[in-house]
């Protein structure tokens, strides 16, 4: 079989393999997917088109959809995630060689350019004989947006002239799309037509679908699979508490215990930041504009400041808000010498490295990939000092580490498999609009990954179950529960 792919290196394949084979045991809930769906097929017929962070555990999860039936393409949904045995060995199957590839066509590497990450994304929405997928899976709404900007170009006839004001990630996405119209002056179009739904992994991602839907603009229905409860408060907060400080020690060996760590933001991503950090012995202040999050930061023992008030104070300089311009270039400038900073939001505005690179007299060196110190040149009173950014202001946790765990992201990946079949199979049950899974779902997943770590779950009695108004097999929890 033959078909087409662009990985770094096949021969990773079986390094790869053999980190699949061991996720597989840390991933009940897919490989119980698996059991459970394996013999019906319910993805039979389904082309996904998957932009997710090309690890390991985004491997077994390739695996299981199309153990359940579904045809396909991948692409990572950034230039720093990949784990690149991990794409050789999704591409080889387990039943293939290098030779002899049988597994699954794959566009992503580490170190991508971001030309070469746009054209990765029009790779997986693009099929053989012109066709295009019917699902797409999306973490950070990447490819939801090439489908929804690339039709509603096509109907203005144009793509808009790019501008000074364009961030350059947004002129090389325009640039993209301008070169698909000159191909096929339709393509986006027939492939928005086809496509059933598409399931969104990650709060900012969700957060676009939203937006979409508010103005009438969504071309599909979508399942916003980051507010599962099972995966929203479990990757975002204890799959961070694993991967945040995994990304900095393996990009600078800096002790923890001692330091200031400033974190901004006390969403699910900043508890599990500031847990982490605490965790290892640092001292940490929260910085927060929502009143609730930063009062739950203090009952929770963390000092709430300004960033503009601690910056002289913080060693280590975390963001997690899903917003922008949190950390400007005067903030480093007012920064200790050799401050870490780094972003573990989803994407890299966080930190605004364009105005870094503008400040003068600034030198950039690489300590090693995805590690950089930024050197400012001394001032009146100043002496010259550096700051180390982490992966250019992208997650450090995908770009220093390897992401999350592999049982943190079962849960995930069990919602997104969960919702996968949903739109898929049930078509007409969805309109244009954004929707959680129920919650009997979010239980089930949960539940799948109880006999792994030893849980005995107590089981109400039909009394007991009267008595605060549930079904003795749940849904335990109304829908405006919080946990
Ligand atoms: P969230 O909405 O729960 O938390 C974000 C928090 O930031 C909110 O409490 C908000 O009030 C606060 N915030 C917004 N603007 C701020 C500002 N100017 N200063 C201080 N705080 C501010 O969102 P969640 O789920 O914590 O996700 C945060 C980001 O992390 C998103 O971009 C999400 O996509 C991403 N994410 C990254 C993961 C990774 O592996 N690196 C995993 C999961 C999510």
């Amino acid at each position: 079989m033959s078909f087409d792919h662009k990985v770094k290196d096949l021969s990773l394949a079986e390094a790869g393999r053999h980190q699949l084979r061991l996720a597989e045991h840390e991933m009940p809930g897919l490989m119980a997917l698996r059991e459970e769906y394996g013999a019906s097929q319910p993805l039979k017929g389904a082309k996904i088109a998957g932009s997710l962070h090309m690890t390991v555990q985004t491997a077994v999860l390739i695996e299981t959809l199309t153990a359940l039936g579904a045809e396909v393409r991948w692409a990572s949904c950034n230039i720093y995630s990949t784990q690149d045995e991990a794409a050789a060995a999704v591409v080889v199957g387990p039943n293939g060689t290098v030779d002899d590839p049988q597994g699954v066509p794959v566009f992503a590497w580490k170190g991508e350019t971001l030309p070469e990450y746009w054209e990765c994304t029009n790779e997986i929405l693009t099929w053989p004989n012109g066709d295009g997928p019917n699902m797409i899976l999306d973490d950070g709404g990447d490819a939801t947006m090439l489908v929804h900007k690339g039709r509603e170009w096509e109907a203005a006839g144009q793509v808009p002239p790019t501008t000074d004001e364009d961030p350059e990630e947004f002129q090389v996405f325009k640039e993209l799309v301008r070169e698909t119209l000159k191909s096929d002056p339709q393509k986006w179009t027939k492939i928005s037509e086809g496509i059933q739904g598409v399931t969104e992994e990650t709060t900012t991602g969700v957060h676009r679908l939203y937006e979409l839907a508010k103005t009438g603009d969504l071309l599909f229905p979508a399942i916003n699979v980051n507010d599962s409860v099972t995966k929203s408060k479990f990757d975002n907060k204890y799959g961070i508490r694993h991967s945040l400080p995994d990304g900095i020690n393996r990009a600078t060996d800096v002790l923890m215990g001692g330091k200031v760590a400033v974190v901004c933001g006390y969403g699910d991503v900043g508890k599990g930041a500031a847990e982490a950090l605490r965790g290892q012995g640092s001292r940490v202040i929260v910085t927060e504009i929502d009143p609730i999050c930063a009062l739950q930061a203090a009952m929770d023992g963390y000092q709430v400041a300004r960033l503009e008030d601690v910056l002289g104070e913080g060693d280590i300089f975390i963001t997690t808000t899903g917003n922008f311009d949190i950390i400007t270039a005067d903030h480093m400038q007012r920064m200790k010498d050799k401050a870490i900073v780094g972003n573990i939001g989803h994407f890299d505005n966080e930190i605004d490295m364009a105005g870094l690179a503008k400040v003068p007299g600034i030198t950039k060196t690489e300590i090693k990939p995805q590690v950089h110190e930024w050197t400012l040149a001394a001032t009146d009173g100043q002496p010259a000092k550096s700051i180390i950014v982490l992966s250019e202001g992208r997650l450090l946790n995908l770009g220093n580490a390897t992401g999350h765990p592999s049982f943190v992201m079962s849960n995930s990946f069990a919602n997104q498999t969960i919702a996968q079949i949903e739109l898929f199979t049930k078509p007409g049950d969805y309109e244009k609009q954004v929707y959680v899974l129920p919650k009997h779902l979010d239980e089930k997943v949960a539940r799948l990954h109880l006999p792994a770590l030893g849980v005995e779950l107590t089981e109400l009695t039909k009394e007991q179950a009267e008595y605060i108004g549930v079904d003795v097999a749940g849904p335990y929890k109304p829908e405006h529960y919080r946990y």
